[in-house]
């Protein structure tokens, strides 16, 4: 029998004829910046930086972009698939489609150039998979929001999370959802507000809106935009710009996914491989710089593998290493330190993600000479326990005041106060963080020490929510039995007559009034008084006799 190919004889391309872009060869230590005026001056996209590395010329311009133009081009080299030269054109495509930003083509071993355009894929509907996992009315408002824009000259996808999420097996459904906008999304925000008689509020400055609609949810409505960061860690300038670009300035490739709303087909979007790393539950950033740009990216990193049981692939870990090298990062603001880190305390597993977090050295972004230990590690990861029973007795712990205590007090004294101050903690926080390490010695020993209730009752009373979650976290084996009984009588042993009264028994106005209520409930606590005439007799000694007597 003949083979097909002999039957219909046919042109098949290779690999080496959809090459459309060039590669030059440069020593793995050469400045980012050389490198990158080489490669423009050569009209080349992709360096090869040693046998089998390779770097983006893009890439070499965004460090010089963000100030680190001394930087080796080797810390910039991009996993690319690598192709022989008579290689299928599917082939080919099939690995841009996955995300691949080029596929370089060999000659023998040496590389002939590089494939860097795409055919657009064809577009995966994602309405099945959204109708059941969205409820109906979620579906109807993305619709929606699809219709107005498009009646507004604009197109709109739903973004992020949902999207991601709509991939794994088991997600919790987001409550808020997020739309992108190619044109004015201010326009299509006052319209669904209108439609769906929401609450708009307009960020006309960085061009966005959110809808809060009548059920308590809200959506978000962005302009698609690019991001150019003029330094590292600062924020970025922002212009609009087209889907593709909206969706290469982000973080995941598994958060860099689009549905358009228009069509009714709900088609998916994923030039960048999303879809391929939530199968293989995998985070990886889209540049080897966007850490570097967005250093808060490695705690969303944190969490996001908490919560969804991901890993950041190992390139994506060097990246990391390399950001965390750079730090610190002055343009980062205490606030938006301080607001990770209260994201991953309000999620999922925190415990995980911080402790993975001081594993990586990610506290570095605190303080560059930070090094975290077994037991600070072992103590993150134990801190959501501990905040948890915190609330159990009534105590209002800030989470990051603990996890400040837990860094310093690891910490040699001026790393430790340097890394405070980078939180942003002062005043108040930073004496209650202070005051949790100072006390946390003598408040274990009193509180397991036998002997009169009053003096354990008065050491946990004076010792405040912050210092007793930290006992709890340090000693908690040996002294939650013991904190919980103290509390509960510290607050059964409350003195019946109010300030007031004591004022009009005659006790001076001013620091006296507490120091005789402080001494009517430590009396109360050792059994010596028991009710309200019993108070009034203690008052009237005291103010007698003075204070010893009582
Ligand atoms: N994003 C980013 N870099 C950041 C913050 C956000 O690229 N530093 C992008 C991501 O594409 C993210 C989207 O903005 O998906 C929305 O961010 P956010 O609302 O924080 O996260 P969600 O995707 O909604 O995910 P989740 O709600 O599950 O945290």
């Amino acid at each position: 029998m003949a083979r097909r190919a002999h039957v219909y004889p046919q042109v098949a391309a290779t690999a080496a004829d959809l090459v459309d872009g060039s590669v030059v060869g440069v020593p793995p230590a050469l400045a980012a910046r050389d490198a990158a005026r080489l490669a423009r001056r050569r009209n080349a996209d992709v360096v090869a930086v040693g046998r089998g590395a390779y770097a983006l010329r893009e890439d070499a311009a965004r460090a010089e972009a963000l100030g680190l133009g001394d930087l080796a081009v080797r810390r910039l080299i991009r996993p690319l698939p690598v192709v022989p030269a008579r290689e299928r054109e599917v082939a080919v495509r099939r690995r841009l489609a996955a995300g691949a930003p080029g596929v370089v083509v060999m000659q023998g071993r040496a590389p002939l150039g590089v494939v860097r355009r795409s055919i657009a894929p064809a577009v995966v509907s994602m309405r099945p998979r959204l109708e059941r996992w969205l409820d109906a009315d979620s579906l109807a408002l993305l619709a929606t929001v699809g219709r107005l824009a498009e009646a507004h000259g604009a197109r709109a996808y739903a973004v992020g999370g949902v999207v991601r999420d709509a991939w794994l097996p088991r997600a919790r459904v987001p409550r808020d959802l997020d739309v992108v906008v190619e044109g004015d999304a201010l326009i299509v925000a006052r319209a669904l507000a209108e439609a769906v008689r929401g609450t708009l509020i307009e960020h006309a400055r960085f061009l966005t809106a959110s809808v809060a609609l009548r059920d308590g949810r809200s959506i978000d409505v962005v302009t698609a935009r690019s991001e150019r960061y003029g330094g590292a860690g600062s924020l970025p300038r922002v212009m609009p710009a087209g889907m593709g670009e909206d969706l290469r300035r982000r973080d995941f490739a598994v958060n860099a996914m689009a549905v358009e709303l228009a069509s009714g087909s709900f088609g998916l979007l994923d030039p960048l491989g999303g879809r391929d790393d939530v199968d293989r539950r995998r985070l990886r950033v889209l540049h080897p710089l966007s850490f570097v740009e967005d250093p808060t990216r490695i705690f969303r990193a944190a969490r996001y593998a908490a919560r969804l049981d991901f890993a950041l692939d190992a390139w994506s870990a060097r990246c990391r290493a390399l950001a965390l090298e750079l730090a610190p990062y002055g343009e980062l603001s205490p606030a938006r330190l301080v607001a990770e880190l209260e994201l991953i305390l309000a999620d999922a597993e925190p415990g995980r993600a911080l402790a993975a977090l001081a594993r990586a050295g990610a506290f570095r972004l605190l303080d560059p000479r930070y090094r975290a230990t077994r037991a600070g590690i072992a103590r993150l990861a134990a801190m959501p326990a501990t905040l948890a029973w915190a609330r159990t007795q009534g105590l209002a712990v800030e989470g990051v005041e603990l996890i400040a205590t837990t860094l310093t007090a690891e910490a040699p004294r001026e790393i430790a106060g340097a890394m405070v101050r980078r939180l942003g903690l002062t005043g108040a926080p930073l004496d209650r963080v202070r005051d949790a390490l100072a006390r946390a010695p003598a408040l274990r020993e009193r509180v397991r020490a036998p002997g009169p209730t009053s003096a354990a009752a008065r050491a946990v009373r004076e010792a405040g929510p912050t210092a007793l979650a930290w006992l709890d976290l340090t000693n908690g084996a040996s002294t939650r039995p013991a904190v919980e009984r103290l509390l509960t009588q510290v607050g059964r042993a409350r003195p019946e007559l109010a300030g007031d009264t004591l004022i009009a028994l005659g006790v001076a106005k001013g620091p006296d009034v507490a120091r005789v209520l402080g001494a009517l409930r430590d009396a109360r606590l050792d059994g010596k008084i028991r009710d309200r005439q019993g108070e009034i007799d203690y008052v009237r000694g005291w103010l007698q006799h003075g204070e010893k007597e009582g």
